[in-house]
């Protein structure tokens, strides 16, 4: 549930109107609300009530300062994945002993950003990771927390290119190596072995892949331990997915899937941390845009919108679904006439959707993506040159700019133009 809804035949953002936001800011942009944000965050946190526990944001998923700041005043960690993330956290106000490093490639320099700051622990995914980890901790005459992540072999059942926890995949340690692998561990002066890491892949619209996953790591665990490793702490990674499409079958609940750890995890006494991203900020926020034109092909019609590619790529990556409805509602009974619709950047994969039901619009209404909160604003460019996008955070009746739109001019000279020309 989200709180983006129609009051009076106009979509609002909690209590803002959207036309509102679109007059101040102009189109395209982001806008997400505090209130779905924090509701999602709750439901993870609920659902593992009964379990010491952890919700370390993925903020991959959306990592601007204000989206950050709301959730970690709520309680939440974070997980990051390079040091601009772990400076983002850290600026956002989030302690280092709430913030866990992932990631298959993390440079010496980054552990030593994350060792002198402060950290919950580092995900660990090689041997030579691990080596390298030690020795910085060691120099810095430190000891570095760490979980190794295994992978499971688990089928997740999601998008190939979102698929993390197959062996030909390039995440964890393949789970039949982890004991030597905690064993080379135990051996290294810089690290202390405190957990065990899995993360299977994102949008997963069914528990049974992380159950598998999670059965594998409870047996694990158990070996550890006769192996003489402390294991008191579980990452079981993000992934839960989110409802995209308006009709679709809806995936599990946060409280499904937290009673689904408890089942499979409870019973081993270990603190339980997750990392959901998608499912906290996807459907926590809007992308907004305008219809630039409406043109007449061959056999269709095409809804040319001053949003693209570049501001959202999920469509032209992954074949996403985005719902995108009009922000101000037709009359009721109003029939819907397809529609493919298209940005202005000029490659045919510049499509949102194709064959679209819609209601009639035209040139100069307003049209909004819904669940475009997680993986949209952080994965934009300014491919086109076409300035990144603003993002606004709504809270009650009030909105911010959260990330102003950049000028021309602040977009062209952040090239520089050598003297030799
Ligand atoms: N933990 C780790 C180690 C991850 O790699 C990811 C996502 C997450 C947590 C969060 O997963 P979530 O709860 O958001 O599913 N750009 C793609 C999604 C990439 C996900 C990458 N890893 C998209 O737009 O669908």
């Amino acid at each position: 549930m989200d709180h983006f809804i129609y009051r009076d035949g106009a979509l609002f953002a909690e209590d803002v109107a959207i036309s509102e936001i679109a007059a101040a800011v102009g189109t395209p942009f982001y806008v997400y609300s505090t209130a779905t944000l924090l509701r999602h965050f709750r439901a993870f946190d609920e659902a593992l009530e009964g379990m010491e526990h952890l919700v370390c944001y993925a903020m991959k998923a959306n990592s601007n300062q204000a989206v950050l700041r709301t959730l970690a005043q709520a309680g939440a960690g974070m997980d990051v994945v390079s040091e601009g993330e772990y400076r983002r956290a850290r600026a956002a106000g989030v302690p280092g002993e709430r913030i866990v490093f992932s990631g298959v490639g993390k440079t010496a320099g980054e552990i030593r950003v994350a060792l002198e700051g402060g950290i919950r622990q580092f995900n660990v995914e090689s041997e030579p990771e691990m080596q390298v980890l030690s020795d910085v901790a060691a120099q810095m005459g430190m000891v570095a927390p760490i979980t190794v992540r295994v992978n499971p072999d688990v089928d997740a059942k999601t998008h190939a290119k979102i698929a993390t926890g197959k062996s030909e995949n390039k995440f964890g340690i393949p789970i039949a190596r982890a004991r030597e692998v905690y064993a080379m561990a135990a051996a290294l002066p810089g690290v202390e072995v405190i957990g065990i890491d899995v993360h299977i892949g994102s949008q997963l619209t069914d528990l049974a892949p992380f159950e598998l996953a999670y059965r594998k790591v409870a047996e694990l665990t158990e070996q550890l331990r006769a192996d003489g490793h402390s294991i008191t702490r579980l990452d079981l990674g993000g992934g839960l997915g989110i409802p995209y499409e308006t009709g679709n079958a809806a995936p599990p609940l946060p409280s499904d899937y937290g009673a689904m750890v408890a089942r499979t995890l409870g019973h081993l006494g270990c603190e339980i941390e997750i990392e959901p991203g998608r499912l906290i900020a996807g459907n926590a926020g809007l992308m907004v845009s305008r219809v630039i034109y409406v043109k007449e092909g061959e056999d269709r019609e095409f809804l040319i919108l001053d949003g693209a590619m570049n501001d959202l790529i999920r469509p032209a990556m992954y074949e996403a679904h985005h719902d995108i409805i009009p922000v101000i509602e037709a009359a009721p009974g109003t029939e819907k006439t397809p529609y493919d619709i298209v940005g202005p950047v000029c490659e045919s994969g510049d499509t949102f959707a194709k064959g679209r039901d819609m209601v009639p619009l035209a040139a100069g209404d307003l049209v909004a993506f819904r669940s475009a909160g997680a993986y949209g604003a952080v994965m934009s460019s300014e491919y086109n040159s076409r300035p990144l996008i603003p993002e606004v955070l709504v809270h009650g009746d009030q909105f911010a700019v959260i990330r102003a739109r950049p000028t021309f001019d602040e977009m062209i000279n952040r090239d520089t133009i050598p003297e030799w020309l």
